[in-house]
């Protein structure tokens, strides 16, 4: 078996980093190909993207792969979007599993396919016990969605008398999130040149530092997630407190 390439995680290293990976409409108008060329073309800067946070010693990596607002496409680009999410797990699962990564879906899962719904089933169970990098990926997440699902999950712990609704705070309100096994994204990255958060994480993001990368997601590669995590390394961040030195 291949030796494990060796991590770099430093104190500036963040923990998890969350990605918002877009831009591979304009780089698939850009070579006059179909939407869908590029998000294929995404798949592979995904892949990248993994390895290369595995290398550099990133513990937690989410990626929004789609989003609640997605479904107001094209059919034909929403099954694209689809097939591409069974591609990737099916094809990438071995060797991610072989690689220790452990694979986790978020998102609202209500009126996904059945098919969909095994194949995220088998990933999530087959890579369970991995803990060398956390995969995560959004897919058919929204933030506000999110928070709304984890509020009826609250109210519904109150009706069953398990819970007061003062035992409602920020701190255990997080436990009703998708996200309730992850910490809190230290970076968030979004690609193509857009500075928006277009509903992913609004409540884990809430002290992320934000960096927006002019490259379309699919040329993103390992020099580019480095060049992001420098200008992490070089944020100052405040928590709401005072910089001492002021
Ligand atoms: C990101 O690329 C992939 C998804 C949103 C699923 P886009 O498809 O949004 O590409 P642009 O932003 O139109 O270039
Ligand atoms: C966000 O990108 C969703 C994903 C990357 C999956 P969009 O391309 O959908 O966001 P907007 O529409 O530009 O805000
Ligand atoms: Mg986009």
């Amino acid at each position: 078996m291949a030796q494990p390439s060796p991590t770099h995680a430093t104190a500036a290293t963040p923990r998890h980093i969350a990605i918002i990976m877009d831009g591979n409409g304009r780089w698939a108008r850009q070579r006059a190909r179909p939407r869908t060329f590029g998000h294929a073309e995404g798949v592979e800067a995904l892949r990248r993207t993994v390895e290369a946070a595995g290398e550099l010693g990133v513990g937690y990596l989410t990626v929004f792969g789609f989003s609640t607002e997605n479904w107001r496409r094209p059919v034909e680009e929403v099954n694209a979007l689809f097939d591409l999410l069974r591609l990737y797990v099916v094809r990438d699962l071995d060797r991610l599993a072989r690689e220790g990564v452990r694979v986790r879906v978020i998102g609202d899962r209500a009126n996904l396919q059945k098919d969909i719904l095994e194949i995220i089933d088998r990933a999530e169970s087959r890579t369970r016990a991995n803990d060398k990098l956390n995969l995560t990926i959004a897919f058919n997440y929204g933030g506000q969605d999110e928070i709304a699902r984890a509020a009826r999950r609250a109210a519904e712990e109150v009706k069953a008398g398990k819970i007061v609704p003062e035992d409602i705070t920020a701190q255990s309100f997080a436990r009703y999130l998708d996200t309730a096994e992850l910490p809190p994204p230290d970076l968030l990255v979004r690609t193509s040149g857009e500075s928006r958060l277009s509903n992913f994480m609004l409540w884990q993001a809430a002290y992320a530092e934000l960096v927006f990368v002019d490259r379309l997601w699919p040329d993103f590669d390992k020099n580019a997630l480095q060049a992001a995590i420098e200008v992490y390394g070089r944020r100052e961040r405040r928590y709401g407190g005072s910089d001492p030195a002021s």
